[in-house]
């Protein structure tokens, strides 16, 4: 069957990929423009871009915009070099049953409450004690392996991976080869045509997971979607677009916040300090990070599908919208000093996990897995510290989802 090529380059407006002096804020060229701006592309083409915080929240409320990848991506059909690239390294191949990412109602809401149904607080629960485990085991591997290592390979890489393996079910014998396609995936020291391949690996894998759960179920997510009441019952590739959207979803965008995580707390000792004390001032502190760092920097993306008006703005039908979260969520009405980095603030709403239907599904995993892996790392490296200079630390501006590409660290 017809796939396109696994890693896709998707247009964006430049302004989105800028940063300032400071890697944790947003570019500076974005605070100065209005909350619902348009953004000229150099081919005549534009896109909206919403940098306020109301009217981000008020386009992910509002299903006339519409998540289609296919309309979004024939509105942003423009050739990298003419409006600036980013990359998306685990893209799902162009099978459209389950991407429930990408389908609006009525058709995202079958799917979405299948799934929500399988997050239960139980699983959730057992999870987060395989979480403890999972970082404690890699710690102590980077803490045996000498006195420096890299927190991206040894860490957050492979913790968000192997909570993906728990929550769809993957057997333990499996799981070198998930994480091993996983990680080349991701990888962009890999060329093109061997990351490709691993996303296709990827898809083959999850084939094989769905037959093999048929067969043998256990109290997992993909044999709790095949064997429970759907009705119609998920087809095929349904169940294999679900399992790679959950891993597309769900893994380079929580490995970006440990390794972004570990980096903001390393450049703001005050705040290292304060996980040091009390690893429990995470509980709430692990919004802030999400909010300070906002790692969505371009999108969630949305298509007008009748004209619509945003803050006093009509945006027309057929055009893309692209909300800037990390803009949104430095909105002086809602946080006082919003540049400031303070795990103590009162928990507010924010952006980071989005807004409306597609408000991110594991957004509670995702928690799970930065307040015990940002606990256990500070726990467990003493003394932790960069191993090289903070403007040294490669940044991911040319990625669409922002952090860093590699964190080199030092323990006494
Ligand atoms: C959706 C952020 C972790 C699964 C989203 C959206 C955002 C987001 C902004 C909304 C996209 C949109 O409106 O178009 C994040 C961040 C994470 C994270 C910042 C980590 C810190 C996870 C994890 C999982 C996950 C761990 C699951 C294993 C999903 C899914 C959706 C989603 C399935 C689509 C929901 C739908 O379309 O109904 N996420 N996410 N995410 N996220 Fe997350």
């Amino acid at each position: 069957s017809a796939t396109k090529p696994p890693t896709m380059r998707r247009p964006v407006p430049p302004e989105m990929l800028e940063r300032g002096e400071c890697p944790f804020d947003p570019p500076a060229v974005l605070a100065e423009k209005a909350p619902v701006s348009r953004l000229e592309l150099v081919n005549g083409a534009h896109a909206w871009v919403v940098t306020g915080y109301e009217q981000g929240r008020a386009v992910l409320a509002d299903t006339r915009f519409s998540s289609d990848n296919v309309r979004n991506r024939s509105a942003m059909d423009l050739r990298p070099d003419e409006v600036g690239e980013a990359r998306c390294p685990v893209d799902v191949p162009q099978r459209d049953d389950g991407r429930f990412i990408f389908m609006d109602p009525p058709e995202h809401t079958r799917l979405r409450r299948l799934l929500t149904g399988q997050f239960t607080v139980r699983r959730m629960q057992l999870l987060e004690e395989r979480i403890r485990e999972i970082s404690i085991e890699h710690l102590d591997a980077m803490r045996a392996a000498g006195n420096e290592g890299d927190v991206v390979p040894a860490f957050a890489l492979p913790l968000p991976s192997l909570v993906i393996c728990e929550l769809l079910g993957v057997d333990y014998a499996d799981r070198a080869e998930f994480q091993e396609h996983t990680g080349i995936a991701l990888n962009l020291t890999k060329s093109d045509e061997e990351r490709a391949k691993a996303s296709e690996s990827i898809y083959a894998f999850m084939r094989k997971l769905v037959a093999h759960k048929r067969e043998h179920p256990a109290d997992d997510l993909v044999s709790g979607l095949i064997h429970g009441d759907a009705d119609p019952a998920l087809t095929e590739q349904e169940l294999v677009d679900i399992a790679t959207v959950l891993l597309g979803a769900g893994h380079e965008t929580t490995a970006n916040m440990l390794a972004l995580g570990t980096f903001a707390l390393l450049e703001h000792p005050d705040q290292l300090a304060l996980v040091r004390e009390d690893p429990a001032v995470l509980d709430n502190g692990v919004d802030e990070l999400l909010r300070y760092l906002s790692i969505i920097h371009i999108g969630p993306s949305r298509v007008a599908t009748e004209d619509i008006e945003v803050g006093g703005v009509t945006i027309p039908a057929g055009d893309t919208v692209l909300i800037s979260v990390p803009q949104a969520n430095r909105s002086a009405e809602h946080w006082p000093e919003p540049e400031r980095l303070d795990l103590k603030r009162p928990r507010t709403p924010h952006l980071a996990f989005g807004h409306g239907v597609h408000q991110c599904l594991g957004q509670q995993l995702a928690r799970s897995e930065l307040r015990v892996g940002l606990a256990e790392l500070v726990a467990r490296l003493p003394e932790v510290r960069l191993a090289i200079p903070a403007e040294e630390v490669p940044l991911r501006t040319d990625m669409l989802v922002y952090g860093v590409h590699s964190l080199p660290v030092a323990w006494s």
